[in-house]
C-alpha cells in the first residue's frame, strides 16, 4: 500500500504540468507553451499578441470566431474589453460592444494580386504546427536568393510552401509599445501574435487540461481507494 501510494505522488507531477520538452522542433527554436502535453497559456503573451493582431493585422486579416466579450478570458476585465470594443467604430458609424464579433476588415478583392489575406480566427489550427508555422512565416522574409524571380506583387519568405507570399512583410519590429515593459521587436511581435492565434483557435485549452488533470488525479485516488478497500476485505475474510 505504501509502495502505491509513494508511486501515485511520484506520478503525480506528470499530470500536473511538468511536460517533457517537444523533442522535434524543426520549423523554429522557439518552444510554444501550449504545443505541450500539459502546458497551458502564457496568457500575458497572449494579450500581447492580441495588441499586435489589433494594432497590425487587423487591418487586413479578420478574426471574426472572436467576439469582443471573449477577450476577458484573456484576463482583461469587462471595461477592459468593453474599452478595447468602444473604441472600435462600425461599418453603421456607431461603435462595437462586448456582444459583437472582432470588426473585419473590407478589402477589394484585388488588393494582393488576387490572394485575400485569410480569416485568423482558426489559422493556428488549420495549418500544421499551427503557431511555430506563423512564426515562422512572420520571420520568415528574406532576400530572395539569386536566380530566384519573385513574382510582381509577392515577397519572398522562406516559411511560405513555394516560398513567395503576397502578403507585405507586416511586422517591422516598432509596431507597438506593450504595457507589460516588454519590448517589442520583430521576433518578439511574431511569437506574441503567433500565441495569440493559438488561443484563438482553441480558447478552451486550459479549462479542458484542467479537467483532464483533475479527473486523472480523481482515477488514481479511486484506484488506491479500491485497491485498499479489497485488501481489508480480503483480510477480514480469509
Ligand atoms: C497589408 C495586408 C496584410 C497584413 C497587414 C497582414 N497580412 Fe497576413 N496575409 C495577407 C495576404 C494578402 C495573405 C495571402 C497571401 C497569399 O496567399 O499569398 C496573407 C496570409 C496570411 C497567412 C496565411 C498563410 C497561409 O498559410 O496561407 C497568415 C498566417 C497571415 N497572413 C498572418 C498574418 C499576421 C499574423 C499578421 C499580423 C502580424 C498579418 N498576416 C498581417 C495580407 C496581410
Amino acid at each position: 500500500m505504501r509502495r502505491l501510494l509513494l508511486a501515485a505522488v511520484l506520478a503525480a507531477p506528470l499530470f500536473g504540468g511538468f511536460a517533457p520538452a517537444q523533442a522535434e522542433d524543426t520549423l523554429s527554436p522557439l518552444h510554444f507553451q501550449s504545443q505541450s502535453l500539459l502546458g497551458g497559456y502564457d496568457l500575458a503573451a497572449v494579450q500581447r499578441g492580441f495588441l499586435v493582431y489589433q494594432s497590425v493585422c487587423a487591418s487586413c486579416h479578420a478574426a471574426s470566431a472572436l467576439h469582443y466579450r471573449d477577450l476577458e478570458a484573456l484576463g482583461l476585465t469587462a471595461e477592459q474589453a468593453g474599452g478595447i470594443a468602444a473604441g472600435v467604430t462600425l461599418a453603421n458609424g456607431g461603435h462595437a460592444g462586448l456582444e459583437d464579433r472582432l470588426k473585419s476588415p473590407h478589402l477589394p478583392g484585388s488588393a494582393f494580386s488576387g490572394a485575400m489575406p485569410p480569416d485568423l480566427s482558426n489559422i493556428a489550427a488549420e495549418r500544421p504546427h499551427g503557431p511555430r508555422y506563423i512564426y515562422g512565416l512572420l520571420t520568415g522574409y528574406l532576400a530572395a536568393p539569386a536566380g530566384t524571380a519573385v513574382l510582381p506583387g509577392h515577397f519572398y519568405n522562406r516559411g511560405f510552401p513555394g516560398g513567395q507570399i503576397a502578403m507585405p512583410p507586416p511586422l517591422k519590429g516598432n509596431d507597438v509599445a506593450y504595457a507589460d515593459g516588454v519590448t517589442a521587436s520583430l521576433p518578439q511581435e511574431a511569437e506574441d501574435v503567433s500565441a495569440f492565434l493559438a488561443w484563438a483557435a482553441d480558447p478552451n485549452l486550459d479549462a479542458r487540461r484542467e479537467i483532464g488533470v483533475r479527473a486523472v488525479l480523481f482515477l488514481i485516488f479511486l484506484s488506491l481507494l479500491a485497491l485498499a478497500t479489497k485488501r481489508r476485505i480480503w483480510r477480514e475474510t480469509t
